[in-house]
């Protein structure tokens, strides 16, 4: 480019120079044909930086020896009057004067001593620019001309990296992003010719075309389609050079970057975490500028910040997360995800799946019942201990009423699995169910389940109850049941040998109903009986109630006496219904002979009396019966013959035969072991000489029918 420029200018500044050796010369000066300079040699170019020294030769030798020169005359092929001007025609060379012009002033001194001689110019001014001519005037020989291109390099002024808006970049530039483009002016001003602008990395040629040229700029763009990594810190240089006779300028810049992170690690070592136990997570990151954030998720949840402690170091990050997980954690995942919070969509993460191991924590379900929540009476119960543990869980044990449960088929009780199988359940099976499971982690209990077993009601007490009442008056009848659930409706009926009728009441209170009854007749005594109804069913046995008219009491019965060794006699029976009224009992004793009245005895409480100063072997006639205030009742008779023996019972432990003296007779006895002897066998033994009691326990019937044959002497 640049010697193009030049060759373009020397054809100029030739036909400049043409013209000029036609029509220009010094005012006064005589002109000499000036022939055209040699073409086939074409004139030294000269190249001088701006300031320097520059040395124009001009052949000054004359053509012969006896010739010399008269007049020495230099042109710039742009200027009509010379430049500089040495005139020798009125003396020798050595005396002759040197005009140097205005343009040249004191820049200008022309050596003639050397050969050739040489035309110094120093500083050398950017408009020293041109085609330079020597004329040469001889005395005899003709003029000759000495043409030199004399070029003044001129550096550049200066050099400017700009952005795409055309603001002047310093030092460090951006931080731009990774992976976007960036674009980068380098603009030259002044310099000829005109500079080269290239962009270099440190030594590393980028770009050397320059883009644009525009008057004295020159701007060379530079492109890079991608930043990457690498390019952090990069040195980008703009040389701007024109003349190897200058040295280059350069601006420069340094290129920051926001980086992506590489990568991300949670850095841990557990297979398992124990819940309720504090770990740490570690969380690394590498390569983000600035400092990434770094963000803890538990699935989708963002952690709080106050949980982690972050440590930024050059090129590193590492942040700690300090949790306690729980049971609920198990199988979540943890996520640490780190951002530049410069860049979007720079975000990279790291998960573990949390294994956290925990107690067992279970429930009591009711599985199976007639209805979700109902089990009736001889169902089958199925309760399932259900829930989840980790690691799985072992064993699991089952508590009724916060006893521990053993698997007893035999009695419906089937543990299996981790189910309790409760067949054909009963009332009392009602109460409160637990399980506990077992892994490796300890123990976990259920809530307690309760289990209400649903049943007919049946009646509180279990005989009937007796109600007295006279005609017309009124009876209240209380009927108290037990059942699930209480809500029960009642049914009464009246019963008695000649009619069966419903009878209906509202007072009815969950468990209790109660009739209010007045008989109205004698057919109005009789059974009353109630039976409840709920969910389950009806009461399979009525509740009885017997309702009887006040009256008489009735007789007593099973008498019996006993005429002991103290002389009297003991009577005991047992009561009849005191007909509603309180009873007293009264005991008659007439003598059987003479139908007197011996003895009249009044017992309060129980048909129990006892006959005082009853002589062995009377005869007696007894009169028993209740009187109440309705009257009395029929009355119970008995003879009774008291025995010449008073004894009746005889109980001996002595072994060893004995003589035994009773009151009124001598009787030897062998008693072996305990016996008694029954009544009748006793009034016989008047006869006896002796008997034996061979055996333990009630003499057997064929000893005593053989006692009369046995003639045992002692
Ligand atoms: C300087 O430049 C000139 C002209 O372009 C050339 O002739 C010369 O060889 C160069 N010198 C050096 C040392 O490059
Ligand atoms: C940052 O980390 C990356 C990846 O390991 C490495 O290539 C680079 O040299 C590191 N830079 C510094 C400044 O440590
Ligand atoms: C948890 O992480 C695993 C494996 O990394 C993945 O398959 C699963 O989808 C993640 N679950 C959730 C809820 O993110
Ligand atoms: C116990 O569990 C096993 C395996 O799950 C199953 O095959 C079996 O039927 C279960 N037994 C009962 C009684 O549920
Ligand atoms: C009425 O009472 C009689 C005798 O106690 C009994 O046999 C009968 O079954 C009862 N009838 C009803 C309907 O309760
Ligand atoms: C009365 O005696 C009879 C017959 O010996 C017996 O069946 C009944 O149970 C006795 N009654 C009482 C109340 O003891
Ligand atoms: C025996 O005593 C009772 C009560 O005091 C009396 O009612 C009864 O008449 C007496 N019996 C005789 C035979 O007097």
């Amino acid at each position: 480019m640049a010697d193009l420029q030049i060759k373009q200018k020397y054809h100029i500044a030739v036909l400049l120079v043409v013209i000029t050796s036609t029509f220009s010369g010094n005012p006064g000066i005589e002109l000499k044909t000036a022939p055209a300079p040699d073409s086939s040699a074409p004139p030294p170019v000269i190249h001088v930086i701006v300031g320097g020294r520059a040395q124009l030769p001009c052949n000054i030798t004359p053509p012969t020896i006896e010739d010399s020169v008269s007049l020495i005359l230099w042109y710039r092929s742009d200027i009509n009057a010379p430049l500089f001007t040495v005139d020798c025609r009125s003396g020798s060379l050595d005396k002759a004067k040197h005009f140097s012009s205005d343009f040249l002033g004191q820049r200008a001194h022309f050596d003639l001593r050397t050969r050739p001689a040489l035309l110094t110019i120093e500083p050398v001014k950017a408009e020293d620019l041109g085609e330079y001519r020597c004329r040469v005037d001889y005395r005899w020989a003709r003029t000759l001309n000495n043409n030199a291109i004399l070029y003044v390099v001129v550096p550049p002024r200066d050099v400017v990296i700009l952005d795409e808006k055309l603001q002047p970049l310093h030092r460090v530039i951006g931080p731009y992003n990774e992976d976007s483009e960036i674009r980068l002016k380098c603009l030259a001003r002044g310099g000829r010719p005109s500079p080269f602008v290239s962009w270099w990395r440190e030594m590393q040629l980028l770009d050397r075309e320059h883009e644009k040229e525009d008057g004295d700029e020159v701007m060379n763009e530079l492109v890079i389609r991608r930043l990457v990594r690498n390019d952090l810190n990069a040195e980008l240089l703009c040389q701007v050079w024109n003349s190897n006779l200058t040295s280059s300028i350069v601006a420069a810049v340094f290129l920051d970057l926001n980086l992506k992170p590489l990568d991300v690690r949670i850095l841990t070592t557990e297979a398992h975490y124990k819940a309720g136990w504090k770990y740490a997570f570690e969380c690394r990151t590498r390569g983000s500028r600035p400092e990434p954030r770094i963000s803890w998720w538990k699935d989708y949840i963002l952690l709080g910040h106050h949980l982690t402690n972050v440590s930024h170091q050059p090129n590193i990050s590492i942040s700690t997360l300090v949790i306690a997980p729980s049971s609920d954690d198990h199988g979540r995942n943890l996520t640490c995800r780190v951002a530049n919070p410069k860049l979007s969509f720079s975000s990279l993460e790291d998960s573990v799946t949390l294994n956290v191991y925990y107690k067992p924590q279970v429930r009591v379900s009711l599985q199976g019942g007639r209805t979700s929540q109902a089990v009736y009476e001889n169902d089958d119960a199925f309760l399932k201990c259900s829930g989840k543990g980790n690691p799985s869980i072992t064993a699991v044990f089952w508590y009724f009423q916060g006893q521990k449960l053993k698997n007893n088929p035999e009695d419906g009780i089937i543990i299996s699995n981790q189910s309790l199988w409760l067949q054909n359940v009963r009332r009392e099976q009602s109460g409160f169910y637990r399980c506990s499971a077992v892994n490796s982690e300890g123990q976990g209990e259920s809530e307690d389940l309760k289990l209400n077993i649903k049943y007919k009601p049946i009646c509180k007490h279990q005989h009937p109850k007796f109600y007295t009442a006279m005609i017309g008056e009124t009876v209240r009848i209380q009927c108290d049941v037990e059942a699930e659930p209480d809500d029960v409706i009642f049914f009464w009926r009246f019963n008695n040998t000649k009619q069966v009728r419903e009878i209906l009441t509202r007072a009815r209170f969950r468990l209790r109903s109660i009739v209010e009854f007045a008989p109205r007749d004698h057919s109005d005594f009789g059974t009353i009986t109630c039976r409840g109804k709920n969910a389950v069913g009806i009461q399979k046995d009525a509740c009885k109630y017997v309702l009887i008219s006040v009256g008489p009491p009735e007789k007593v019965t099973n008498c019996t006496w006993l005429h002991d060794t103290s002389d009297f006699v003991h009577v005991e029976c047992k009561p009849g219904h005191d007909g509603g009224l309180r009873q007293q009992f009264q005991l008659e004793v007439y003598n059987a002979e003479w139908k007197h009245l011996q003895i009249n005895l009044t017992s309060h409480k129980k048909p129990v009396f006892q006959i005082p100063g009853v002589a062995p072997g009377a005869s007696l006639v007894l009169v028993i019966y209740a009187i109440n205030a309705k009257g009395r009742s029929p009355i119970v008779e008995m003879n009774i013959q008291t025995s010449l023996f008073a004894e009746r019972h005889f109980e001996f432990f002595i072994i060893n035969a004995q003589y035994c003296i009773t009151n009124r007779k001598l009787l030897i006895f062998t008693l072996i072991q305990k016996g008694t002897i029954p009544q009748e066998k006793l009034d016989n033994i008047w006869d006896l000489k002796l008997f034996i009691l061979l055996e333990k326990g009630t003499i057997p019937q064929e000893k005593l029918d053989n006692i009369w044959d046995l003639k045992l002497g002692l």
